[in-house]
């Protein structure tokens, strides 16, 4: 295989916010997760320290919160103030202490020195509700809700400026889900409102790869907003044990991405707002998230509490299936390092995503007593966030190796291997993934008016593709080769993800 590439022929700047998290109160992400005052590694504030190490040596950029299904019935109101009484949270059926709220959320943005964006409830909330919340984070102290962030003891606004209306109220299974021409309505009340508050916010709202529901959203509220929402996730097991293996993984590395946004650059461009209004891929994993039971409306048969034994065994045990760290192999690793691609060379308009979640189920660090599992694809944040230049360049590919297979009854052919080359200052960082399971690749490296004597490769592997990491087990991690004389080509090891430096 062989790219070219030119210093100056530029696809664009990839934006840091490409390397954002979710976080959610759902299972062990929040309580138990980065929020646990009980914890021997909590410090004043009751965050776990030991996960804010983690998030900040990866440089998280952007925090997305509350969620996720839980906020499309969530009352912001209840988490914050001197008394927080417990609700019933009608998402995820279980209580939640509302002692992590709005707050709590600021301050964890601060320690680590990240954006926070905040996603309304646009289930059962309206255009008053959001905007009261706007009115709490970013006033200064006018009116009801900014006195009462005063008096809970935060007299500075914690001028949250990225928000987003709603979260997936495309879809039957959000609490409050909305058709599209409600949603374009909702959106544009709920936008006006809150620009009212605050008319420096960088507004979001939920969207899906859908041409009707885009089109009433554009034409509706496009005129309001900076972004707009999408998800997904390529292993949706609703049974949640048995998972996709790596090389039915790799197929889905192609189109499966790279599809979606294209048709929603697409859309975004049929409507003439595809230089003004950004793609926020705000949350991303591989693996959808194990909650059996829950109304599940994959299988249009709503379960009832039967009883106490069906809602403790059969709701809540099992989303500790999510905790398997097994699971979370190079398959995962290789994965998001092709999602993470794909979202580079659209680095044009797609301007943040937002790994999901970040802590616990299937996030990129996994907290126990004794401390923290970083997982494989902590170590792809580790590499691209550190590593990686703002310039993304046009490369010029041959002889590309691809992979052959079949996935849901579909014939599938990808990339065996997938390249981006960003420049920037101390030279070039090329993020190098080589998806075959078995084959070594080497790279040619042709660099045209520019020259480089020498390289360094950094090189995210475990022994296998079923490698993974777990408490008292390491086989996934970075290795760091010396700086050599650059010939010309690079080999990648099998199933690694890899960032080489050119100088
Ligand atoms: O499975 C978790 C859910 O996935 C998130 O709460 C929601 O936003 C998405 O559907």
């Amino acid at each position: 295989m062989k790219i070219t590439f030119k210093k100056t022929n530029l696809i664009g700047q990839a934006d840091k916010m490409l390397y954002g998290h979710f976080l959610e109160h759902f299972h062990r992400q929040v309580y138990d997760g980065v929020f646990d005052p009980e914890s021997k590694f909590a410090d004043e504030d009751g965050f776990r320290t030991d996960v804010l190490e983690a998030m900040k040596k990866v440089q998280t950029p952007i925090i997305r919160w509350p969620g996720g299904c839980y906020v499309s019935a969530y009352d912001w109101h209840y988490g914050v103030g001197k008394k927080r009484i417990p609700t019933y949270d009608k998402a995820w059926r279980v209580e939640e202490s509302n002692l992590f709220g709005t707050d709590e959320f600021a301050k964890l943005c601060k320690k680590l020195d990240c954006i926070p964006y905040i996603c309304t409830n646009a289930g059962t909330g309206t255009a008053e509700d959001m905007s009261n919340w706007v009115e709490y984070c970013n006033l200064r102290n006018m009116g009801i809700f900014a006195k009462e962030r005063i008096e809970n003891g935060f007299e500075d606004p914690h001028n949250i400026k990225f928000w987003s209306i709603g979260n997936e109220n495309w879809g039957g299974h959000e609490i409050g889900s909305k058709d599209a021409e409600e949603w374009g309505r909702l959106v544009r009340e709920s936008a006006k409102m809150m620009l009212r508050v605050d008319p420096t916010l960088e507004l979001s709202a939920a969207s899906i790869d859908d041409l009707d529901w885009n089109l009433n959203l554009l034409r509706t509220a496009g005129q309001y907003l900076d972004w707009i929402s999408i998800h997904s996730y390529w292993d949706f097991t609703p049974d949640g044990v048995t998972y996709i293996d790596y090389d039915t993984a790799m197929l889905r590395t192609g189109e499966d991405i790279s599809g979606v946004i294209d048709r929603v650059r697409a859309y975004l461009t049929a409507c003439g707002l595809e230089k003004k209004i950004k793609i926020a891929y705000d949350e991303w994993n591989l693996r959808g998230w194990y909650h059996p039971n829950l109304m599940d409306i994959w299988n249009r048969e709503p379960k009832r509490h039967e009883d106490e034994d069906f809602y403790q065994n059969q709701i809540l045990a099992p989303r500790n299936i999510n905790d398997n760290n097994a699971i979370y192999t190079m398959a995962d690793a290789v994965f998001s390092a092709a999602f993470l691609n794909t979202c580079m060379r659209n680095c044009d308009i797609v301007g943040m995503a937002c790994f999901s979640p970040i802590v616990n189920t299937r996030g990129a660090i996994f907290t126990h007593e004794n401390g923290i599992v970083l997982r494989s694809t902590y170590y792809v944040f580790d590499l691209y966030a550190n590593l990686l230049k703002e310039n993304v360049l046009d490369i010029w590919s041959e002889d590309v190796p691809k992979l052959c297979g079949t996935d849901r009854g579909t014939r599938k052919t990808v990339d065996a291997v997938d390249i981006v080359v960003t420049y920037g200052e101390g030279g070039y960082a090329i993020a190098a993934v080589n998806k075959d399971p078995e084959k070594a690749q080497t790279i040619d490296l042709s660099i045209i008016e520019d020259e480089v004597s020498e390289y360094r490769i950094h090189t995210l592997n475990g022994p296998s593709v079923d490698s993974y990491n777990d408490i008292g087990r390491d086989e996934v991690g970075i290795k760091t080769g010396e700086w050599q004389n650059f010939t010309g080509s690079v080999c990648l090891e099998a199933h690694s993800v890899n960032v080489i430096e050119l100088r």
